[in-house]
């Protein structure tokens, strides 16, 4: 439980598969056998099994998956990519509901829930992002809004496979906005979220994380409350000097 997670989510950069190699050979180089902490990359799909292949000692995430998970030969779901193939290049976890697929993509709390369910029937570990939309519609606002996502997009989860569940607490107004959430705000929401998830799952080992304009600078302020099990980073995951800091 006391080991961070700290997640790069590189959304849909680099262009071409070059650069994400040496995107990735950077994070490598940079990767110190720091033992009390999980590294995670969430690449573009398309260099997902390419990049794991050669990177054995690195974890990876995909940034989505399909809600079917069809029968060899039967899916007819053109463009999308389940979480059987997911699973069988040895992908570890997967982002559902990020706040950007929920906006551009038009996502639902039921399709994430679907999701969800197709994701860990495939032994995948999820990444749930919940997040309120503005900073001053207030705490309690704030707080309710959270809890209904967590109810809809949680809805009928197996216990069996809840522990596989980390949920990132990603506030809509800090996402590559550059205005972070105060780590106390940040610390008073999550243990929120770990609140409602021992209601709806006893005795449950979820880990909860914040994500939203962290950078070098803040990750600290973060990481230090024994609560915040680790941290999601966007706009960061791109910057060499970041990463570089980051990781150190
Ligand atoms: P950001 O993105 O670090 O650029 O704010 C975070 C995220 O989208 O998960």
């Amino acid at each position: 439980m006391n080991k961070k997670i700290i997640i790069f989510n590189w959304k849909m950069a680099p262009q071409s598969f070059r650069e994400a190699k040496r995107l990735l050979t950077y994070y490598k180089q940079q990767t110190t056998n720091d033992k009390n902490s999980e590294i995670v990359i969430c690449p573009p799909f398309i260099y997902l099994e390419n990049l794991k292949l050669k990177n054995k000692n690195l974890k990876f995430s995909a940034q989505d998956v399909f809600w079917e998970n069809p029968a060899a030969g039967k899916g007819a779901y053109t463009g999308e990519i389940s979480a059987k193939m997911l699973k069988n290049i040895g992908v570890e976890y997967v982002i559902i509901g990020h706040s950007e697929r929920r906006k551009y993509l038009n996502e639902t709390d039921e399709t994430i829930n679907k999701k969800i369910k197709v994701a860990f029937k495939a032994g995948l570990k999820v990444i749930l992002c919940v997040g309120e939309l503005k900073r001053k519609s207030g705490i309690k606002q704030a707080k309710n809004y959270i809890r209904k996502q967590l109810e809809k997009d949680l809805k009928e989860i197996s216990k069996s496979s809840i522990n596989n569940l980390l949920v990132a607490y990603e506030p809509v107004w800090a996402i590559g906005t550059g205005n972070f959430c105060c780590s106390e705000n940040a610390l008073e929401m999550i243990i929120f979220i770990k609140n409602i998830l021992n209601l709806l799952f006893k005795n449950n080992k979820c880990r909860v994380l914040y994500g939203g304009s962290v950078d070098s600078k803040n990750i600290k302020d973060f990481l230090r409350y024994k609560e915040i099990n680790g941290v999601l980073i966007g706009s960061a995951s791109l910057k060499l000097k970041e990463i570089e800091k980051i990781l150190k």
